[in-house]
């Protein structure tokens, strides 16, 4: 057996993983062709002009239909969602338990209670069996992230929501791409929220999001909140008069939607180079009794924002903190903890949301619990035995093979 890199042996990779590259020429001239235009005629480009609307129609392509609508961020694609469902103040929305912060901010800022479910350990996901406990009377909607673009078990979720009449949001922010049952992930739900950041699987430069759904009204009600309520969708003669809801200002613009519709063109690839690394680990790893991809569900296909690795600390003669920074002298980029659960933290704990208010949870008209609740036990365990590895589409089957040899070079070092 070779001795560790740590330890001083040699490391198993040497060259840094590549760069994304995530942009380039056909990015740079949609830019400079609207540019050219508004050079051109004389009139700055805006938002929901022709080259947002051709974004939304490319990203509805990709989707197999519906309705899109390009907004500024994830965490608005969210909120506007949200605004979407017309959903009365103190409504409870079931939360995801490990999450980016604006995958349950929006919530708040809606006026609702978020209620967070813990986690189905083998993930970083909530499930069916986490969510039905903290259904009440009060319960409206329940958000459905698909971190690290693994797959929420949708089926037993939706079944739930039928049941009790409630709305399913998922937050495909590190999915898109992701399948589950055959079905592309964010056309499962009701809503769905999509981020195109640029760390995301695909950008619109450097922010933006995309709020996509099929069901007709709620498309109009999602672009009224996220334009200020303009009375899109509304048909003559309904008597309304000027701005239909009160909403903010969420728009993308037509700058970053020419660069998204590049982008999208791109996204197939992007989306088959990011599973084929995936998967390669994965089924390399499956047999090894120390270190794997974590569980994924069945019938589901990862679009792997980043690789989900469980390793299992009772095979172990080390702790994963020691296991991690072994593997990262090998050469493996990698984070030890991926710690994004956003209940152990000082807003929602201290409910620091509207000023001293402790709104909405102190809210005299709140009938639930007056301390944020917030199950995250496993999610913590799930934190604890899982570790993230980067992965991009720039790998290849040699940084597929590196991240094995890796695995299995320390795995056999700290065994048991
Ligand atoms: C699950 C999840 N939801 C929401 C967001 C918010 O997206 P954005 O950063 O585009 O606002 C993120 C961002 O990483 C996320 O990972």
């Amino acid at each position: 057996m070779s001795t560790l890199a740590i330890d001083g042996g040699p490391k198993v990779r040497y060259q840094p993983m590549p760069a994304r590259g995530l942009l380039g020429e056909t990015e740079k001239a949609a830019a400079v062709a609207l540019f050219d235009a508004a050079i051109a005629s004389g009139n700055a480009f805006g938002y929901n002009g022709p080259s947002e609307q051709q974004y939304e129609k490319d990203f509805v392509e990709l989707m197999g239909g519906g309705f899109a609508d390009a907004v500024n961020s994830g965490t608005n694609a969210l909120f506007c969602a949200l605004g979407a469902l017309r959903l009365d103040a103190l409504s409870e929305v079931i939360c995801p338990p490990i999450t980016d912060p604006g995958g349950i901010m929006p919530v708040v800022l809606a006026g609702c209670v978020p209620v967070v479910a813990d986690a189905d350990v083998r993930s970083y996901n909530a499930c069916a069996e986490q969510i039905e406990p903290l259904i009440t009377e009060r319960t409206r909607a329940i958000v459905a992230a698909h971190i690290a673009g693994d797959a929420v078990d949708l089926a037993p979720v939706m079944a739930l929501a039928e049941k009790h009449n409630l709305y399913v949001i998922e937050d495909c922010a590190q999915a898109l791409g992701a399948f589950y049952q055959g079905q592309r992930l964010g056309t499962i739900g009701h809503i769905a929220a999509f981020s195109t950041m640029f760390g995301k699987h695909m950008c619109t430069g450097g922010q933006g999001g995309m709020v996509y759904t099929r069901d007709e009204k709620l498309h109009w009600q999602g672009r009224q909140f996220a334009d200020r309520g303009k009375p899109f969708g509304v048909p003559a003669g309904s008597g309304t008069v000027g701005n239909v809801v009160a909403g903010i200002n969420c728009n993308l613009n037509d700058l970053s939607a020419a660069i998204g519709s590049a982008q999208l063109r791109r996204l197939p690839a992007i989306v088959a180079n990011r599973v084929k690394v995936g998967n390669a680990v994965r089924d390399a790893l499956a047999g090894n009794p120390a270190i794997r991809v974590g569980w994924q569900v069945p019938d589901s296909q990862s679009s792997y924002w980043f690789l989900r690795m469980h390793v299992d600390l009772d095979a172990l003669r080390v702790d994963k903190a020691t296991f991690c920074a072994a593997l990262a002298a090998e050469g493996i980029p990698l984070a030890v903890s991926y710690r994004a659960i956003p209940a152990e933290c000082t807003w929602f704990r201290e409910k620091r949301c509207f000023g001293n208010s402790g709104f909405p949870w102190d809210c005299t008209d709140y009938r639930g619990s007056k301390e944020p609740v917030a199950r995250i036990e496993q999610a913590i365990r799930a934190v604890d035995t899982h570790f993230n590895i980067s992965i991009s589409e720039s790998y290849g089957d040699p940084e597929a093979a590196d991240i094995v040899a890796a695995c299995e070079k320390v795995a056999a070092a700290y065994a048991k």
